[in-house]
């Protein structure tokens, strides 16, 4: 008898669908139609003749040629640059060349998009549920104390992979040893909590006469011992963002000199799955200090594409070792901690979003 044939495995979800992602920075809606393949989708963006940013599927539903490939009007109707069909842009199918009547199902599906600090933000789930509100407010984008500097590049790697890396900072002891490294964040514990309300994972480390690192010492001035602080909220899957604050060490400082002035940092990172072993990713490095300060501006943007390429390194061993050999088996302490909790909750939201009926997906 013919063995029974076995039931192929129910399709996993990869991503979560109903959250905000960023999908560029604002400043690249400024030129052509973007073509930028998000979640595995190829969507195109760009704002129309008002500046209100646009997302349509790149697909055009006569042949699937790219829409970002073809031409933006004044009228803001896109021409499909192959055989010229038609689009507004909410995605209606306004005409088609050889006939009268356009066809059925020649619409294109949009997607919710909004502007929030420096980025685009995209939704790529059930519209009906996409509030802008819910964009957290942690990211100090409304805080005018603070200044940013953003930026964007591909990571050939898992976003999981890199949520792992960005919640477990002792990696910067040795990753990044001689840049914002030292002994001090690998050698001290953290605390962690979570939100499931929020999709929320926070995790603290407080670090007193601290060494200063040499990125640090070059930005503020500052000397050995200071005291060190670092905050992460991790908004599961699509948002980090860590509050940073460095100063004089208090057992160092003497009070004729007056109050200390903590120098307080925003790291804020979107992790936007470009494919299953891509991820887009895209930071705003916040400071409040030397505001408008240009020179300043460039550093921190170098400093950060520099940090960013020694993470993307790391990372992209170890997808290609998951490539080839499938996930390491691991050991974990207690500074995997709250990595291990994000890696959960993320379990528990795709789940809870495969099981919701399909109006709410
Ligand atoms: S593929 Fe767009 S009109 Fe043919
Ligand atoms: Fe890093």
């Amino acid at each position: 008898m013919a063995a029974p044939l076995a039931r192929p495995a129910p399709e996993r979800p990869q991503f979560v669908r109903n959250t905000w992602y960023i999908a560029a920075l604002r400043s690249e809606l400024d030129g052509p139609m973007l073509a930028r393949t998000i979640l595995g989708t190829s969507v195109n963006l760009y704002r129309t003749s008002d500046g209100t940013p646009v997302a349509l599927r790149n697909r055009c539903p006569h042949r699937g040629y790219p829409l970002s490939e073809g031409t933006l009007g004044p009228d803001d109707v896109i021409t499909c640059g192959y055989h010229g069909f038609r689009f507004g842009p909410d995605g209606t199918c306004l005409s088609v060349p050889g006939q009268q009547a356009v066809p059925a199902h020649a619409d294109v599906q949009t997607y919710p998009v909004v502007e929030n600090g420096p980025f685009v933000w995209i939704w790529m789930g059930d519209p009906a549920l996409a509030d802008p509100a819910e964009i957290p407010a942690e990211t100090g984008f409304a805080d005018p104390s603070f200044t940013f500097v953003p930026g964007h590049v591909v990571i050939d790697a898992n976003h999981q992979l890199i949520a792992d890396n960005v919640l477990d900072l002792s990696h910067e002891s040795f990753i990044h040893a001689t840049k914002i490294g030292t002994r001090d964040v690998a050698e001290t514990g953290i605390t962690s909590r979570s939100d499931e309300s929020r999709w929320l994972v926070e995790a603290s480390r407080i670090m007193p006469d601290a060494e200063c690192p040499p990125t640090y010492r070059e930005r503020t001035g500052l000397q050995s011992p200071i005291d060190r602080e670092q905050h992460i909220h991790y908004f599961v899957p699509a948002l980090y963002v860590l509050d940073v604050s460095v100063v004089k060490a208090a057992s160092v400082h003497d009070p004729a000199d007056g109050p200390r002035r903590p120098y307080l940092g925003k790291v804020v990172y979107g992790l936007t799955p470009l494919s299953a072993r891509r991820t887009h990713y895209f930071f705003a490095i916040g400071r409040d200090y030397a505001l408008g300060d240009a020179a300043m501006d460039e550093a921190v943007r170098e400093g950060q594409l520099c940090l960013i390429e020694e993470d993307a390194a790391a990372v992209a061993i170890l997808q290609e070792l998951e490539d080839e050999e499938g996930p390491s088996p691991e050991v974990s302490t207690r500074l995997d901690t709250a990595a291990l909790i994000a890696r959960r909750m993320l379990a528990r939201r795709l789940r809870a979003e495969a099981a919701a009926p399909a109006s709410a997906r």
